[in-house]
């Protein structure tokens, strides 16, 4: 066995990652060793990545089984997919705002067939904030979605197998139509056609493993609209020159591509709307 396969199953036997794509654990242990050839080393570094990109967002282990439960009994589904969602900080953080997010930055869409939201944490449940028609065959009462015409279907990834699991299970239980699946971004770009892409908040993860994955994302996945935010605080509460920072980011990624978009701020996010050139 060569050091990175050890590295792998080191990282994999760990109760915090062993639930990450193998494929970014390989890739980032690849980058590690490279640099570190000590195995302890290498292990330490891809784990302190793997913390930045995605561990981090935990402030504890997700039971998915008992939030499943709550889906199964609850009287009030859009409470229940609220009360879950504050289990990933990131979903937390946009509750204060999700009621405006999406039915202001998608407000000016024609109908919406196909969602795809990349790197979407617990996000696939806030699917009923999304204006995209009907969200499953049977409605829940209090839902506030608008007028429906067919039902959207909603993929989505991200690099936690049980995450994906559970999203799956959910998706299914509350009829809506969709898939999750693991997959990671830096390895795996998709290229399937979609309406609506999805790249809330990963910017700044992404970067942080390799700053061509997002321009690759860009180039690769043919959706005619792209709705792309970034963070206005640091997970720590911070947010001096985060704003500018991240602006600066979008803009730079927008440079070369005759795509127009919109600005929204938010007191939890800034997002944009992007419209590309495919009909
Ligand atoms: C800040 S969170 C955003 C989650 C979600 N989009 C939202 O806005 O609530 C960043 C997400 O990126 C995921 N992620 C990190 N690296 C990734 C990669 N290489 N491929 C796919 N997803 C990744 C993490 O697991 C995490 O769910």
């Amino acid at each position: 066995m060569d050091q990175l396969d050890k590295l792998v199953q080191t990282i994999q036997a760990s109760r915090k990652y062993r639930h990450v794509s193998p494929a970014l654990v390989r890739a980032v242990g690849a980058r590690e060793l490279a640099v570190r050839p000590r195995l302890k080393e290498a292990v330490k570094a891809t784990k302190n990545k793997l913390h930045q990109v995605g561990g981090a967002y935990f402030e504890a282990a997700i039971d998915y089984e008992r939030a499943l439960t709550e889906l199964e009994t609850t009287t009030s589904i859009l409470e229940t997919l609220r009360q879950i969602m504050a289990l990933h900080s990131s979903t937390r953080e946009r509750l204060p705002i999700l009621d405006e997010f999406y039915a202001t930055t998608l407000a000016d869409l024609p109908p919406i067939h196909t969602v795809l939201d990349l790197a979407c944490g617990l996000n696939p449940l806030a699917r009923p904030w999304l204006p995209l028609s009907k969200t499953t065959r049977a409605e829940p009462a209090e839902a506030t979605c608008t007028e429906p015409a067919e039902v959207a279907v909603y993929q989505a990834s991200d690099i936690y197998a049980d995450m994906v699991h559970f999203l799956n299970q959910a998706m299914s239980l509350l009829g809506w139509p969709g898939q999750a699946t693991v997959r990671d971004l830096l390895t795996d770009p998709p290229t399937e056609s979609v309406d609506l892409a999805l790249l809330l908040k990963a910017v700044p993860c992404l970067d942080q493993l390799d700053r061509e994955v997002v321009p690759r994302l860009l180039d690769s996945l043919p959706a005619k609209y792209w709705l792309i935010s970034f963070p206005v605080h640091s997970l720590g509460g911070r947010s001096k020159g985060m704003v500018e920072t991240y602006e600066g980011r979008f803009v730079e990624l927008m440079n070369g591509r005759n795509w127009t978009y919109q600005r929204f701020q938010f007191e939890t996010e800034l997002a944009f709307l992007v419209r590309t050139q495919i009909e």
